[in-house]
């Protein structure tokens, strides 16, 4: 039973993620007691439609957070997507968290944050210690990677025959983006606080980008191979697809991280929270090619 008194605060919700937790935390609270944070005013009507309050805050500006912050119980803090800027923008967060007084506070890490290769941990590593020195208690949600990364590219693997990538054989135990919003929405929810938390939480099956190419070909009705390349080659043929250099380079970094099983985890964490196997990657794909043929 979900804590229905506290005040709930979730930040970037007029992100993907950040909309799917308002969704799971309206089916187990009040709306009077949802809050959302948004950085842009335009963002706040489609959230305002479903009875819960916004206010508006840039994680750059730690004054307006505090304002934002102000009454909040729990906090889930949704990470920025601005990658290179983030850590100061969470510590801005942290802080104003604090000084408001917030209860709690949930964060969307990445899996295995405090062993990752990956170069997108780093900026997490320096979040969830700034979570530990604020003294606040928290929950480090260590997301692994959204299935919906992989299936971007699933109209343009249909497209050339081929998914490209560096992940050699590694395996990527992914779940979507509404299985990572309704565990956060569980863990922000919970009705005691038994300590400070780290979950790794990632999807039930994993498969290599092999067996990822084979189920669209699968689905598609068209050949489909992975093709595997060298890290260096992989940001390469990104940026030549039209990714800005500096992204090119953060995407083949975690290919090759995945190649060294940073987005493995069979600790089943994410299904026993949201007490359902998490969904069928498979199923992702098959949803993914429907949309692209
Ligand atoms: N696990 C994974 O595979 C994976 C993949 C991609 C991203 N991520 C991380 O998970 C987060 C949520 O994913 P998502 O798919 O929901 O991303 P998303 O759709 O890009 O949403 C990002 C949210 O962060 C907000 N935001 C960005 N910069 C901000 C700032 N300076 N101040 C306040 N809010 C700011 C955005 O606001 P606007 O709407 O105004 O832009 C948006 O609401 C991402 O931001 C990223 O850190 C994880």
């Amino acid at each position: 039973m979900a804590n229905q008194t506290a005040k709930y605060l979730v930040t970037g919700a007029s992100g993907q993620l950040g909309a799917l937790a308002v969704e799971a935390l309206l089916a187990r609270v009040p709306a009077g007691n949802v809050v959302a944070l948004v950085r842009r005013p335009e963002a706040a009507a489609p959230l305002e439609a479903k009875g819960i309050e916004v206010r508006i805050g840039d994680y750059t500006d730690r004054a307006a957070l505090e304002r934002a912050f102000n009454g909040i119980d729990r906090l889930l803090l949704i990470s920025s997507s601005e990658i290179g800027q983030r850590a100061p923008q969470h510590i801005n967060a942290i802080e104003a968290a604090k000084a408001a007084g917030v209860g709690f506070i949930a964060y969307t890490s990445i899996l295995h944050a405090d062993t990752s290769p990956l170069m997108l941990a780093e900026e997490h590593r320096v979040t969830e210690d700034a979570i530990r020195a604020s003294g606040i208690p928290y929950a480090l949600l260590r997301n692994g990677w959204y299935t919906e990364n992989k299936t971007g590219s699933v109209a343009a693997a249909i497209e050339h025959g081929a998914y490209i990538g560096a992940a050699g054989e590694g395996r990527i135990s992914s779940a979507t983006r509404r299985d990572y919003a309704e565990a956060a929405v569980a863990v922000l929810t919970a009705d005691e606080t038994a300590g400070n938390a780290v979950h790794e939480l990632a999807g039930d099956e994993s498969y290599s980008m092999a067996e990822f190419a084979a189920e669209i070909a699968r689905a598609a009705g068209k050949p489909v191979a992975y093709r595997d390349m060298s890290q260096a080659e992989h940001a390469a043929a990104l940026e030549a697809a039209g990714l800005p250099g500096p992204f090119a380079a953060i995407l083949a970094d975690s290919d090759a991280g995945t190649a060294k099983g940073a987005l493995e985890d069979d600790s089943r964490t994410l299904s026993a929270l949201i007490g359902r196997p998490t969904t069928p990657w498979r199923e992702t794909v098959a949803e993914a090619v429907r949309a692209a043929v």
